[in-house]
């Protein structure tokens, strides 16, 4: 049985003063909710702040990006050790504005996700197509290929020691979100690729999906068999959408 998990990337939001307040209303909002996991990815400056608001509740702290080396000549990186210093038990790795935006390719991926493993950290590794690979057919290939090199010679025998996110492309920021049957035919298809990678343990790795997630969305995603839960961008900026959200991934009764 897979638990839950709702994660919220902040992305490049959120000085302290309101990154504070933020945590400070989520951990008020979802202090009694054990259903689900949750998570937080605030940026760097303001992961401090955030994790002195919730160490002591349920909501969990993420990194949103890491580098494969431990320490050492590597201006602007973060460590894995520094982000568990900072109180993270997750990291997000390979979001396609890294990988679109900052250069960020399969084998920097793979490094990342090994460093973060050894380390004690927990991947969330993001894949997704862009609108023209779909339009030409090739979603299955891209997100094959994203997941085999990401987890290249990985050997992992605790299925909650990473977490894979569906994210197509162009659905994030756009309002416009993958249909159940969409985002459900391409879950379906990262948990084969994960069973020929992994065998006994892929039917317990979560399998997240991210891509204008809302509360009026997130039902009909979250009832599809392969979809364990959620990565939000936008929704995870507002306490009250966030944990609207949150509340129907683990079951809950609407929030009114
Ligand atoms: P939005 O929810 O804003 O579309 O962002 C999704 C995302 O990129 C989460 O990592």
């Amino acid at each position: 049985m897979r638990k839950r998990l709702v994660i919220g990337n902040w992305k490049m939001n959120m000085l302290k003063k309101e990154a504070l307040e933020l945590a400070q209303r989520l951990s008020e909002l979802l202090s009694h909710l054990n259903q689900v996991d949750i998570v937080v990815a605030p940026p760097y400056t303001s992961l401090d702040v955030v994790y002195k608001v919730i160490h002591k509740t349920n909501i969990q702290l993420a990194g949103q990006n890491v580098f494969w080396e431990p320490s050492g000549a590597f201006t602007g990186e973060i460590s894995p050790y520094m982000l568990i210093e900072a109180g993270c038990k997750w990291v997000i790795i390979g979001h396609s504005e890294r990988r679109d935006i900052l250069g960020e390719d399969d084998n920097m991926v793979e490094r990342k996700i090994k460093a973060s493993i050894n380390a004690g950290l927990i991947p969330i590794l993001c894949v997704g197509e862009k609108l023209d690979e779909r339009e030409k057919g090739y979603t299955m290939k891209v997100i094959k290929s994203q997941i085999e090199k990401g987890l290249k010679n990985l050997n992992l025998a605790d299925p909650n020691s990473i977490a894979i996110a569906y994210e197509p492309v162009w659905a994030i920021g756009t309002g416009k979100n993958a249909t159940p049957e969409e985002a459900e035919a391409v879950h379906g298809f990262v948990r084969e690729t994960l069973r020929k990678i992994f065998n006994g343990i892929a039917d317990n790795i979560r399998i997240l999906y991210g891509g204008s997630v809302t509360p009026e969305n997130i039902k009909g995603l979250i009832s599809s068999p392969d979809i364990d839960g959620a990565l939000i961008g936008g929704a995870s900026l507002r306490a009250e959408s966030f944990a609207k959200i949150a509340r129907l991934i683990g079951g809950m009764p609407h929030w009114t």
